[in-house]
Parts: C-alpha cells; sequence; structure tokens
C-alpha cells in the first residue's frame, strides 16, 4: 500500500525538500502551505516559485491551501488523510521578527502545533511526527560557555564542549526572544504527546538548515541571504561579535534523510540536535570567503557593533545523539559542497 506523507510548510527550505525526498521512496506526498513567509518577510520571502518547481518536480504532488492557525481546517484536512508520517516544518522562523507580531509568531509556531498534534492524536495517532524546532529553544544559555577568541572564529574553550552542544543543555532561565518561546512551547507539546500520549514523536532542533533550495532574507538563513548580497555586490550587514559569530550548517537534504530514519524505527518523545556539528561549522568571516571562493567576488559588508539580541556567540550540535540511535544516518553534503550549491541556485534564480 502506498504510504501517505503530510508535510506542513511545504514550500519552504526544509518541507519542499522533505516532499522531493520521500516522494522519490515511492510516498504519496501531501503539502500544506500558505506562503506566510511572503507575510512575514515581504515580496523577499515569497515561496510561491518554490511550491511550483514541487508541482513539477512530483507530479502527483497535491497542495493544501490552508493556514495552521486554522484549527478546523487542520483537523479536517488530517482527519480526511489519516497520514502514515507527519513532518511538521511549518513556522515563523525568524528570532528578530518574532518581536514585531508577537501574537502570529505564537498562533502558528505553538498554538499551529497544538492544532496539528490534536488533530494527528485523533485521527492517525500511530504515524510517526516529526515537528522541527530551533537551537534557539537553548536561548542565549550557550554564550555562558567560557570561548577562546581564535583570528578568524570563536570557538568553546572547554575541552568537554569539543563535540558541541549536547540535547541535556538547558533550556531555562536564558534569553529566548519571543520566537524561542513559542519554539519552546511547541518543542515541550511534542515532546508531551510522545510522552504523555505514547505517540511516536521527536523534536529536531536545528542549527542552521540550509540548502539552495531557501528564500533566503536579512532575517531568515544566513549562509543564504550572504551569497545573495555577495552575488548582487550588496554589503551583508554584520552584527556585533566582530563577524567571528560561528554556526552549524546541515544541508536540508541530510535533514530529511535524518527524517527517514526516524520513519524506519520511531521513538516516543525524543529530541535531537540536528545540525552539520563541528564539522560544517563557520564563523560569517569564514564564509565571505568560502563564497568569494565559489563566486569570485569581494564580499561586501557593513559592521554594526550592537549583536542581534541573544545571538548565540558559538554554536554547534553534538550529534553523538542522532548518531547512536540512527547508526544508519550521516552527513552526505560538506559545507563547501553546500555553499557551492547555494553560490550556482542564486546565481539561476537572480538572472
Ligand atoms: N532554516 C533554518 O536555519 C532553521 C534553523 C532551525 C530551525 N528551523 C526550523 O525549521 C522549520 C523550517 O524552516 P525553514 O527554513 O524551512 O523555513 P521556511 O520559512 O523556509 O519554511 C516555512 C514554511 O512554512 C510556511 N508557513 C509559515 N506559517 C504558516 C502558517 N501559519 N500556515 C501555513 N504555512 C505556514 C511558510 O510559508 C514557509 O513556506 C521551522 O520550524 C524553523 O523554525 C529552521
Amino acid at each position: 500500500m502506498t504510504k501517505r506523507l503530510l508535510v506542513t510548510g511545504s514550500n519552504g527550505l526544509i518541507g519542499s525538500e522533505v516532499c522531493v525526498y520521500f516522494s522519490k521512496l515511492g510516498f504519496e506526498v501531501h503539502g500544506l502551505d500558505n506562503n506566510q513567509r511572503a507575510v512575514f518577510f515581504g515580496p523577499q520571502g515569497d515561496t510561491r516559485w518554490n511550491q511550483q518547481r514541487l508541482q513539477q518536480a512530483i507530479p502527483a504532488y497535491i497542495h493544501h491551501e490552508l493556514d495552521m492557525r486554522d484549527r478546523a481546517g487542520v483537523d479536517s484536512l488530517v482527519k480526511g488523510l489519516r497520514p502514515d508520517l507527519v513532518v511538521h516544518t511549518a513556522a515563523q522562523p525568524s528570532h528578530d521578527r518574532a518581536a514585531a507580531i508577537p501574537f502570529d509568531d505564537f498562533d502558528t509556531n505553538a498554538v499551529g502545533t497544538l492544532n496539528l498534534l490534536e488533530a494527528c492524536r485523533h485521527s492517525c495517532p500511530e504515524a510517526p511526527f516529526i515537528h522541527m524546532s530551533t537551537n534557539k529553544v537553548y536561548g542565549d544559555a550557550p554564550n555562558r560557555i567560557p570561548l577562546e577568541e581564535q583570528a578568524k572564529r570563536w570557538d568553546y574553550a572547554d575541552a568537554h564542549r569539543e563535540h558541541g552542544i549536547p540535547e541535556t543543555f538547558t533550556i531555562d532561565q536564558s534569553l529566548h526572544s519571543l520566537f524561542g518561546a513559542s519554539k519552546v512551547a511547541a518543542d515541550v507539546l511534542v515532546q508531551e504527546y510522545g510522552r504523555y500520549f505514547g505517540m511516536r514523536t521527536c523534536c529536531l532542533r536545528g542549527g542552521c538548515l540550509t540548502g539552495p533550495n531557501h528564500s533566503g532574507v536579512e532575517l531568515h538563513g544566513f549562509l543564504s541571504y550572504l551569497v545573495k548580497c555577495n552575488l548582487e555586490e550588496k554589503p551583508y550587514t554584520v552584527y556585533g561579535y566582530k563577524g567571528k559569530q560561528v554556526r552549524d550548517n546541515i544541508h536540508s537534504e541530510d535533514v530529511a534523510g535524518f527524517m527517514h530514519q526516524f520513519y524506519l524505527q520511531p521513538r516516543s518523545g525524543e529530541v535531537y540536535n540536528l545540525g552539520g556539528g563541528k564539522q560544517n561549522s563557520c564563523s560569517i568571516l569564514e564564509a565571505f570567503e568560502m563564497v568569494e571562493g565559489f563566486s569570485g567576488k569581494k564580499q561586501r559588508y557593513a559592521y554594526v557593533d550592537q549583536n542581534r539580541m541573544g545571538d548565540h556567540i558559538c554554536y554547534y550540535s553534538d550529534l553523538r545523539k542522532m548518531r547512536s540511535h540512527f547508526p544508519g544516518w550521516a552527513l552526505n553534503h560538506s559545507l563547501p559542497q553546500i555553499t557551492e550549491q547555494i553560490v550556482t541556485a542564486w546565481q539561476k534564480r537572480l538572472k
């Protein structure tokens, strides 16, 4: 029997990748998206091009134009579909944007997740439920780790942090931003539907998720946006930390690959830090150099002393729990490969 997949946020970076990935495995793919990213970020955040790409790439793709905040609509969709797998990626994804739109942010991220969880509990409680969470659930607590300043990046000074941030790190009593707070609410709800109701749920606390199909904007999607600035020869603004702030980057296909492993052997109420780990980490200064290498264009940039509120100085994910639970999963895209793909994709889209 053909398995049915429901992906929320299907026009987005992760949602679209998941649709393509599972369609190749023979799933019947249903996407839910209302292009809310264009409302959050303006025309630069428009995702319709990606929806069209999906409709061309997957002939049997079925799109559902629906808002996650529409509780009755979400319930009726899930009731009608009874999916075998649910991947929830729809979100207001920006730390900085949330302060200007607190209700839209919370209603989408926290209440939208609850709408979907409840619908699934009633109509498809056996289906694995994979939720895209974020490393912002740790708030700015990672900034308390002693750091060492290197020529082009910050790094952890403490040897026992050499693998990065584990899932046991505190999510409490730190500055989260309203986005971080709404994502904590969603994350804890997803865990609870696993622990309390026994559903097979997991939260993937993403580092920087990226790839050629991101509609990168200044407020979200740093590598994609940085590449776009480079190609358009526009200055990229660096906010504080001397441009040495470190992020770990993972290709959206490697994210989808992990979801597949979870689908094959689901667990209940699990939490994983999902990023590129130390091997795929870079500072903004290092990213400039890498992008210049592929585009042949010098990166222009402006520097503002004030860092973004609550921004991590150095963050990379400890991938050891993912690897031990799912030895079949691996990172298949190195950071230079990811960067090259993003450069090529923007070169085409900007023509
Ligand atoms: N990209 C990253 O670096 C990153 C890092 C950590 C966590 N995450 C998380 O991963 C998930 C996916 O991120 P992404 O980068 O693919 O984001 P994205 O903005 O590219 O995709 C999200 C999609 O959800 C849709 N959407 C938003 N609100 C909606 C609503 N109310 N109803 C229906 N659709 C709605 C948007 O239109 C968009 O297409 C999010 O939960 C995000 O918080 C992303």
